[in-house]
């Protein structure tokens, strides 16, 4: 029977990626989104969609057993830090008791391999930079929280039943498909690199950064920013290590270098060859000063070979994305 691969969030912005990827690799994705903040237009044509949430047991054992579902790739979260700390419980409920519903009906219809969208906000303000996946959980925000919380239940259920997961620590990710296929389509955006290249293209009156006395070299925080084409590629590569009987594991997806929010923006200035204005703000609650990943563990381990490591081929896909955005709407 062929092994079908369950999309959960398959109509947001990494999920849409991951769909391409699985589809490139031969394998056979079903998406489902309730479209809270994905786009049905997002999910290629030929690939079942179903509309519905991640915590609808019913829903989605009877997809499980419908189609045969070998593995669950579970994106549907919420994933806004700000928005995290001003609703607190809706986080909880989205994101923690929703993978929880998602996890017994793997368990109970016997899915073996469940593939979970972890973040860097497990470690909270780290010990040190590069953070290594040994590294203690601290998170200081609740979406921090209520994703540490998936890998709890992810680490006792993978003791108590025959089910393998890998929990994915996305750090910054950022930029879109290479061929133009798909990209950041957020109706609110907040993202960085987002927010930066509407700038450059006009869509919004510059960028506020937010806090230049971090203890940082140009006093704003430093993050890691992956390129969503290799993150989806990390997937891929963990469905290939599970399927092979390896151990379940935390693994750090990042590209082991940091860059500020100030050589980001100069970054997108450059690339897109628009200046555009830039005001300094206050810090914004919730956000730690430096956050790079080593990446020893997804190279060594799942066999992860990163192809757009490069700020500018970041910057470059994003802006291609957001014309193209610009050219549709018109
Ligand atoms: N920033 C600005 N101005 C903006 C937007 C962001 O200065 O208009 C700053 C932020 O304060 C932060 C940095 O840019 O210092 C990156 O902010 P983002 O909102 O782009 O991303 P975060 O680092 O807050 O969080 C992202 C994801 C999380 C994930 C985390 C892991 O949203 O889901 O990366 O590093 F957990």
């Amino acid at each position: 029977e062929p092994r079908h691969i369950l999309v959960s969030g398959g109509a947001g912005y990494i999920g849409s990626h991951m769909v391409l990827a699985l589809l490139g690799a031969g394998e056979r994705p079903i998406v489902l989104d309730d479209l809270s903040t994905g786009f049905r237009a997002a999910v290629p044509a030929g690939v079942p969609f179903v509309e519905g949430s991640s915590g609808d047991a019913a829903l989605i054992g009877e997809l499980i057993e419908r189609y045969p579902i070998e593995a669950i790739i579970h994106f549907a979260a919420s994933i806004v830090v700000p928005e995290s700390v001003a609703h607190p419980l809706d986080y909880y409920a989205n994101n923690t008791v929703n993978a929880r519903a998602m996890l017994a009906c793997a368990v109970a219809h016997g899915v073996p391999h469940i593939v979970f969208s972890s973040t860097a906000a497990v470690y909270g303000e780290p010990e040190r930079v590069p953070i290594d996946e040994e590294q203690p959980t601290a998170p200081i925000n609740p979406y921090g929280r209520s994703k540490l919380m998936v890998e709890w239940m992810l680490e006792d259920a993978a003791k108590a039943h025959p089910i393998s997961y890998a929990a994915l620590r996305y750090f910054n990710v950022a930029g879109a498909d290479p061929q133009g296929r798909a990209g950041q389509s957020s109706r609110d955006a907040t993202h960085l690199i987002k927010i930066a290249v509407q700038a450059a293209l006009g869509k919004r009156p510059g960028i506020d950064v937010f806090g230049t006395d971090y203890p940082t070299p140009d006093g704003s925080c430093i993050r890691d920013y992956v390129h969503v084409a290799d993150l989806a590629q990390a997937h891929l590569d963990a469905l290939r290590y599970l399927r092979g009987g390896a151990p379940s594991l935390a693994c750090n997806i990042g590209y082991q270098r940091g860059f500020s929010v100030l050589e980001v923006i100069d970054t997108v200035k450059r690339v897109s060859g628009v200046d555009f204005e830039v005001r300094l703000r206050e810090r914004r609650p919730g956000d730690p000063a430096s956050l790079v990943a080593t990446n020893e563990r997804a190279i060594s381990r799942l066999g992860w070979t990163p192809r757009y490591d490069d700020l500018d081929t970041i910057v470059r896909h994003a802006l291609d994305w957001e014309r193209s955005l610009s050219s549709r709407a018109a």
